[in-house]
């Protein structure tokens, strides 16, 4: 029996979706607790392939309830389709099933339209968001102008809110956006229509989850973005606005941190980064190509090539510490099946000084040289290892430095993109 976080330990898409369609089998209830559809998870089931933004991913598995926890931010529209296309393939058949916090904010068209506007007036300082609305809607939340699913589910309160706050948004698209302003009645219609068919899907996650956790159920909880994206502990300010470290699932979710039993980082066997940003030990050259094209780096929300690099243990283990991480989830080993050399960044380098801890001051970090060190590859294809004792001596060494050098042990091991491309080495639910 175990209450599980399920979090990126880097800078998002380590595999975050396939672990959590894994693990649904020993949940009772699976929630997301921040981020919105800045999210793409991939799921992959045999030959059938399922990108979630917004929709917790053991969405697949029918009798399990998928929770939106009051944390998230949520974009009707988005939300609905993905609703739409799960049905179309079967899913989702009970819509009791799927279950949406009346505290989560609405993501409304003038957040995309700052969102988008925003990135293209600041030129090359710009953040390389997503575009979907995230940040704009955080702000209003901390702000106190945001609109919540309870709002929106409600016409007379749904219009008063947004009579109050769509004349600054507009001044401010206008006068300084140089953008067209929004449509109130536009808005109000497009609006209150998603609020109906919402409201089959409203609840009190809090309360839902502890009513749960007293029968003696299990939750997992589905992080989103990684841990170097965080708002406070990630690599900022270009990082995302919610908290995606494990402590946020506690706010966000509405349980309290004694609840949790476990918490889970998920990384990548080398490292990926999408949008702007410090990334020191990102390589340029063929091996950068190559890693993004064996590993299909392309981003599952936006379609952005992913930056690639080596594994960088400094800011692994930056995870570790801020996540609390309990255990590690090692992805997209397969990816490196035919290297001679393996490198782990295991220190920086800064004007002459080593660092073993990832520094804090971007000013500092954004001129860090990676030290690497070098292990042997397998090369040979481990994609279809089911146990520990197929892989190969040179593969287990890898996972073993990891472990090592991370001081957090490997439970589980994925080793390609299908459900049953994967290696328990431990079951944490036991
Ligand atoms: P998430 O955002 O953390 O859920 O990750 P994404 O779905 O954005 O990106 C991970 C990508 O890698 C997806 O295309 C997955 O299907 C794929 N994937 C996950 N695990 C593995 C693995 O072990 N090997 C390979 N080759 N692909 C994987
Ligand atoms: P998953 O859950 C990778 C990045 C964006 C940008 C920064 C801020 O699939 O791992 P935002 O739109 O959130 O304001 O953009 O964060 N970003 C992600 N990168 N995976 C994600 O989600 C991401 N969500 C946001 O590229 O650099
Ligand atoms: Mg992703």
């Amino acid at each position: 029996m175990a209450n599980v976080i399920i979090v990126g330990a880097q800078w998002g898409d380590e595999g975050k979706g396939k672990v959590v369609d894994i693990y649904t089998e020993f949940a009772d209830n699976v929630v997301r607790f921040q981020g919105g559809n800045n999210a793409g998870h991939t799921l992959v089931v045999g030959n059938e392939t399922t990108v979630l933004h917004l929709i917790p991913s053991g969405i697949l598995h029918e009798g399990k309830r998928c929770l939106i926890g009051n944390g998230v931010v949520l974009d009707p529209k988005i939300f609905l389709k993905e609703i739409d296309g799960l049905k179309k393939k079967g899913y989702l058949k009970d819509d009791s099933q799927l279950v949406v916090d009346g505290n989560v904010h609405i993501i409304m068209p003038y957040h995309r339209a700052i969102d988008i506007a925003r990135e293209h007036k600041s030129g090359d300082k710009k953040i390389g968001t997503t575009g979907r609305g995230i940040g704009p809607t955080y702000e209003d939340k901390v702000g106190r102008r945001g609109i919540r699913l309870v709002d929106l589910i409600n016409p007379s309160v749904f219009a008063r809110k947004l009579k109050e706050v769509l004349p600054e948004k507009n001044f401010f698209l206008e006068k300084y956006l140089g953008q067209e302003p929004l449509s109130e009645q536009e808005i109000i219609e497009e609006y209150t229509a998603y609020g109906e068919r919402l409201k089959l899907y409203l609840g009190n996650v809090s309360s839902l989850l502890h009513t749960s956790i007293k029968q003696g159920q299990n939750i997992l909880f589905e992080g989103a973005q990684g841990s170097l994206l965080d708002v406070d502990h990630g690599t900022y300010p270009y990082v995302t606005s919610s908290s995606t470290v494990a402590g946020g699932a506690s706010p966000g979710a509405g349980v309290g941190p004694t609840h949790i039993d476990e918490v889970v980082g998920i990384t990548k066997a080398y490292a990926t980064r999408v949008g702007e940003g410090p990334f020191p030990t990102e390589l340029f050259d063929e091996m950068g190509e190559k890693i993004r094209a064996v590993g299909r780096e392309f981003g599952a929300t936006t379609g952005r090539p992913r930056r690639t690099g080596w594994l960088d243990i400094l800011a692994l283990k930056e995870a570790v510490r801020t996540n609390g991480l309990t255990a590690l989830v090692l992805t997209k080993m397969d990816v490196l099946n035919d290297l001679e050399i393996i490198k782990v960044c295991t220190a920086y380098s800064h004007k002459g000084e080593m660092l073993e801890e990832f520094p804090r001051d971007f000013e500092v970090l954004k001129e860090c040289k990676p030290v690497y060190e070098e292990v042997e590859g397998w090369q040979q294809d481990i994609n279809s290892a089911t146990t520990l004792e197929e892989l190969p001596a040179q593969a287990l060494k890898y996972l073993e430095m990891i472990e090592k050098w991370a001081e957090c042990p490997v439970v589980l091991l994925s080793v390609g993109p299908r459900r049953d491309q994967t290696i328990q080495l431990k079951n944490i639910f036991a």
